[in-house]
Order: C-alpha cells, then sequence, then structure tokens
C-alpha cells in the first residue's frame, strides 16, 4: 500500500491505480480504525477494482469543546490495518494541505442538517460536507462507502452530492453500509475506547432498548410515550442526558409519528459519562 499525503503525490498516485481503466473505492475515514471501517474496505473492494481510504481528523466538525485534541491518532497502526485488507492507496493530508492559507468555502446544506445531530452539534454538517467535498474532489472516486452509524452524515453528504451535480462519485455510487456492532448490540464507534468499563457495560442497554421501543411502536403503540420510557429507561441505566431520540422518516430524516409512510427509523444521540454515542434502526 501507498501512502500519500500531499495532492501532487495522491493524484499521481491515483492515475496510476486507474491507468489500465481500473475502478476506485474511496474510504473516507477520520482514522483510529475498527471493524466498522474495515467492512466498508471489504465492501469497497467488492464494488471496484482498487480501495483508497483517507485519514484525516477533520478540525471543522469539531465544535470548541468537543474532543478534536483528544481524538485517537494512530496513523501507522490504522495504516497496517488497511494494507492488511488489501486497501492500494493511503490518502493522509494534513491540516494545511486540506486547508491551505487563505481557505474560505464552506457548503452548508439545508433541511436534512439543521435537526438531530445538526442541532446538537452546530456546524458540525457544514465541516462535514465541505471535507468529504474536497475528499470527492481530491480522489475522484467512483464510489465512496460509508457507514450507515452516521446516518444523517450519509443524508447530508448525498445531499450534497445530488445537489452540486457531482460525477465522482455520482450520487447513486455513494454506498451506506450496515452498522457493524459489538457482540453485545453496541455499535462500533472510534469513541467507544472512551468509555470506563462501567459505562461501557451500561452503553450495552442503547442498542436492547432501541430494539424494544422498536418492537412496540410496530405493535402499534404511540411513538411519542414509547420514546418517553425509553428515554427515562436510558437515563436509569446510567446515561447522563438524551440529546435526541426521535422517530424519522429514512430519506427526509424529518419526525414521523405513525409508522404509514414508506420507511422509517429510530435515531438516537445520548451521553454517557462525557461520551456521545450515537445509533439508529430501521422501523417497520
Ligand atoms: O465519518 C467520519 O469519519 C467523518 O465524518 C468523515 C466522513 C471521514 C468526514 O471527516
Amino acid at each position: 500500500m501507498q501512502t500519500a499525503q500531499t495532492l501532487d503525490v495522491l493524484r499521481k498516485q491515483v492515475a496510476k491505480l486507474r491507468a489500465d481503466g481500473s475502478t476506485i473505492g474511496l474510504v473516507p475515514t477520520m482514522g483510529a480504525l475498527h471493524e466498522g471501517h474495515l467492512t466498508l474496505v471489504r465492501r469497497a473492494r467488492e464494488v471496484c477494482d482498487h480501495v483508497v481510504a483517507s485519514i484525516f481528523v477533520n478540525p471543522t466538525q469539531f465544535g470548541p469543546n468537543e474532543d478534536l485534541d483528544a481524538y485517537p491518532r494512530q496513523l501507522l497502526e490504522d495504516a497496517e490495518m488497511l494494507e492488511a485488507e488489501g486497501c492500494a492507496l493511503l490518502w493522509a493530508p494534513d491540516a494545511a494541505v486540506m486547508y491551505p492559507q487563505g481557505f474560505v468555502t464552506n457548503i452548508s446544506v439545508s433541511g436534512v442538517s439543521e435537526w438531530l445531530c445538526g442541532a446538537s452539534r452546530p456546524g458540525h454538517f457544514d465541516g462535514v460536507a465541505t471535507v468529504v467535498c474536497k475528499l470527492f474532489n481530491q480522489v475522484l472516486p467512483d464510489s465512496a462507502l460509508f457507514g450507515e452509524k452516521d446516518f444523517q452524515q450519509l443524508a447530508v453528504i448525498r445531499a450534497m452530492a445530488r445537489d452540486l451535480d457531482l460525477v465522482q462519485p455520482h450520487v447513486h455510487s455513494i454506498i451506506g453500509v450496515p452498522t457493524v456492532r459489538e457482540a453485545d448490540g453496541l455499535a462500533m464507534s472510534s469513541r467507544n475506547r472512551y468509555l470506563s468499563e462501567r459505562d461501557r457495560a451500561a452503553a450495552a442497554t442503547l442498542p436492547r432498548a432501541m430494539k424494544h421501543a422498536i418492537g412496540q411502536i410496530e405493535n402499534g403503540q404511540s411513538a411519542g410515550s414509547v420514546l418517553a420510557a425509553f428515554e427515562d429507561g436510558l437515563l436509569k441505566a446510567g446515561f447522563s442526558s438524551i440529546d435526541y431520540a426521535s422517530l424519522v422518516d429514512s430519506a427526509s430524516l424529518a419526525p414521523i409519528t405513525t409508522l404509514d409512510g414508506p420507511s422509517a427509523r429510530l435515531v438516537v444521540a445520548a451521553r454517557i459519562g462525557g461520551t456521545r454515542l450515537i445509533d439508529n434502526m430501521a422501523v417497520g
């Protein structure tokens, strides 16, 4: 596996990979890789000839009181994991390469980015949309793969690609990959490592409580009362606060109260011991 840290090297390496007409799948990450990321790389290898992974801890998607400085960085270990999965090229720019002096552009996706995580983390999705658009233009992949764990992020990126008429990748080649979970059901996340042993055990109540709530909603109970009890249960289990627990339309992420529409999703963000966990599951 080659590693590129400048745009010049990246473009040369990408051109080499493409020379025989091969296709490229991009897996954008912030590093601290786990099985969820490696699943994206494996899926990318199934749909494309070569995989390019990026590792960039993007400062513009972190709020002023968030964990930018503490975010785990382990480039060498990550590179070994990517190489073992058959990744062809690692794109690992630093902040000066991504945001050179004088950088002034911001991509802001209205609507879908404004509620849920957008409400709890102002500016977060502008940072994500802008850096992902840059990553797309830097690598020009045929496909790009993202975990469905960040369900709203995926919706924001698809809206951005559709609205800006991106061709590489085209919006239809932005692939969402189902969430990979630990044995006890907790969605894999680079932030799980922040959890103390006690909080880690309590965190596993989240996916269990979500499945229980989904069963109740599917059996016809009102989403409002089910979700109120769900939130109470999480607080009793040791979560300190709940940013949101909502039943939403899977496409627009707008809140819904019944399951009459095409497809629904339960989306949750909750805090435990200073760590913010998000999860989502299909309903109906
Ligand atoms: O999901 C992530 O790891 C990041 O938000 C992404 C898509 C790599 C953009 O920085």
